[in-house]
C-alpha cells in the first residue's frame, strides 16, 4: 500500500499553513487518515534542526552549511515520518518540501543551485505526487507574515525585492513540473483559495 504525498509551496505568508491545514481537516472528515507536517522540521531530530537554522544571527552559518542543515532535516523527516506514513497508505501533507530548497538556497544569498539539485539526488529523491503553490503578491505576504509573532522572523527580513524573485521562482518551477505543480491563486478569501485546492485534491486522490 503507498499513501498520496502533497507539499504546500509558496513565499512567506502566503497562506500555505492555514490552508494546509484546511486541507488536512476536510480530508480527516472524508474520513482519510492524515499526517499534517512541515519543512524544516516534521520529525523530533528536523525540529531540532529547525531552531538551529531559523533562530539566531543571519550570518550564523554560511549558505553551503544551511543548505545542508536543511537537507539533513529533509532526510530525517523523510525517514521518520513521510516514508512511514506513505507505507501505512495515508495522505502526507506538508507545509514546504524540496522546492523551498530549490527557491531559497538556489535563488538565495549564493545561488546553490546546482549543489541543491545534485544533493537531492544524493540523498532525498523523493518528490510529492502533488504540489500546491500558493501563489500571491508579495508585498501582501509580506504583511501578512511580518505581522506574526515569533522568533523565526529572520527569514521574513527579505524584503519584498527578494520576495518578487521568489515568487517568480516558483511560477518557473511550476512550469518546469506541470503534472506535479498546481498553481493556486492566494490573492482570494481564505475558503475560496481552499475550496480550489479541495476540488484538485479530490481529482487526484479518486
Ligand atoms: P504561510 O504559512 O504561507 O506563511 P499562513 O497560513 O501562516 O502563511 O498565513 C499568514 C497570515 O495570513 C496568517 O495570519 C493567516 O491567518 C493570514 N491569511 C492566510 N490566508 C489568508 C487569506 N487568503 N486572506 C487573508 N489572510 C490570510
Ligand atoms: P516556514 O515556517 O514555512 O515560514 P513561513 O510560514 O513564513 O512561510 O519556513 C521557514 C523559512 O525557512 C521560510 O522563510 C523558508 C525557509 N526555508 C528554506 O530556506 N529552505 C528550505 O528548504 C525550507 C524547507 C524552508
Amino acid at each position: 500500500m503507498s499513501g498520496t504525498f502533497i507539499s504546500f509551496e509558496g513565499i512567506d505568508g502566503s497562506g500555505k499553513s492555514t490552508q494546509a491545514r484546511l486541507l488536512s481537516e476536510w480530508l480527516i472528515g472524508a474520513g482519510r487518515q492524515v499526517v499534517l507536517t512541515r519543512e524544516p522540521g516534521g520529525s523530533p531530530g528536523a525540529e531540532q534542526i529547525r531552531q538551529m537554522v531559523l533562530e539566531g544571527e543571519a550570518d550564523r552559518w554560511s549558505a553551503e552549511t544551511e543548505l545542508l542543515l536543511f537537507t539533513a532535516a529533509r532526510r530525517d523527516h523523510l525517514e521518520r515520518t513521510i516514508r512511514p506514513a506513505l507505507a501505512r497508505g495515508e495522505v502526507v501533507i506538508s507545509d514546504r518540501f524540496a522546492d523551498s530548497s530549490r527557491i531559497y538556497q538556489g535563488l538565495g544569498r549564493a545561488a546553490l543551485g546546482n549543489m541543491v539539485d545534485d544533493l537531492h539526488a544524493l540523498v532525498i529523491g523523493q518528490e510529492p505526487d502533488l504540489t500546491v503553490l500558493v501563489d500571491m503578491d508579495p508585498d501582501v505576504g509580506l504583511g501578512r507574515a511580518l505581522g506574526r509573532q515569533g522568533g523565526e522572523e529572520r527569514f521574513e527580513g527579505f524584503g519584498v525585492d527578494m520576495q518578487r524573485r521568489m515568487r517568480q521562482g516558483f511560477l518557473d518551477l511550476a512550469a518546469q513540473n506541470p503534472d506535479r505543480i498546481v498553481v493556486i491563486d492566494g490573492n482570494r478569501a481564505i475558503d475560496e483559495v481552499q475550496t480550489s485546492i479541495q476540488a484538485i485534491v479530490q481529482d487526484r486522490l479518486r
